[in-house]
């Protein structure tokens, strides 16, 4: 009785597993016959992959989106933080032209080198971190910051570094009391009223 339910287990696990072998594609069958593919144990920093020829044709289709989109932004918005789309007006949030800024690296890795020489003379020119008032700190640290830190690195121009010192300073006024907790946004330009932070 007991070797008759095992032979018909054996036999229907053997059924089941026939079954199942010829439903599957074509495709998936050859693959689980095979080992991993090749590049998972390609060492992912291999510069060629990524700068050569074969993948000029994905640089130009982003330099397309990025000539549109920076048409826009140059058009309505200019000397604004961002565009608004849609409406076609330009939005400040800190009014430290972060879009700008922000797009400083993007325009050299592009090699859109008019738009870059433009938007350089703009923040070199018009960036100045007196007129504001209240910013986040997380956004002056990766967009300000990061913005005119990628762009020194590509160029080795002092002058950015100049701005970002100008700026560090007067965000490190958050870390100067160690008995404060330093706040998530800042006065650039004015007393920091901490009272509430203290722990
Ligand atoms: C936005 O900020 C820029 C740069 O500070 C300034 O020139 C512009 O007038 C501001 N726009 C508005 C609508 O406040």
């Amino acid at each position: 009785m007991l070797a008759v339910l095992l032979v018909t287990i054996v036999a229907a696990f053997a059924l089941l597993n026939c079954y199942g072998q010829s439903e599957l594609p074509e495709m998936v069958k050859g693959r689980m016959n095979k080992s991993p593919p090749e590049a998972q144990s390609k060492p992912l920093d291999d510069a060629a992959e990524y700068g050569g020829e074969k993948y000029e044709p994905g640089m130009e289709l982003a330099r397309q989106m990025m000539r549109h989109s920076w048409a826009g932004y140059r058009k309505y918005a200019w000397g604004h933080d961002a565009l608004r789309p849609l409406s076609r007006t330009g939005h400040n949030t800190t009014g430290l032209l972060t879009d700008m800024i922000s797009s400083l690296d993007t325009l050299m890795m592009l090699r859109m080198d008019a738009e870059y020489l433009e938007a350089k003379a703009c923040v070199l020119d018009q960036l100045n971190f007196d007129k504001t008032s209240t910013v986040s700190m997380a956004e002056m640290g990766t967009t300000i910051m990061g913005g005119l830190l990628g762009a020194f690195a590509m160029t080795n121009d002092g002058r950015y570094v100049t701005k970002v010192f100008d700026l560090a300073t007067r965000l490190a006024r958050n870390f100067d009391d160690l008995e404060v907790f330093p706040d998530d946004s800042i006065d650039l330009n004015g007393y920091l009223d901490r009272t509430n932070l203290r722990v």
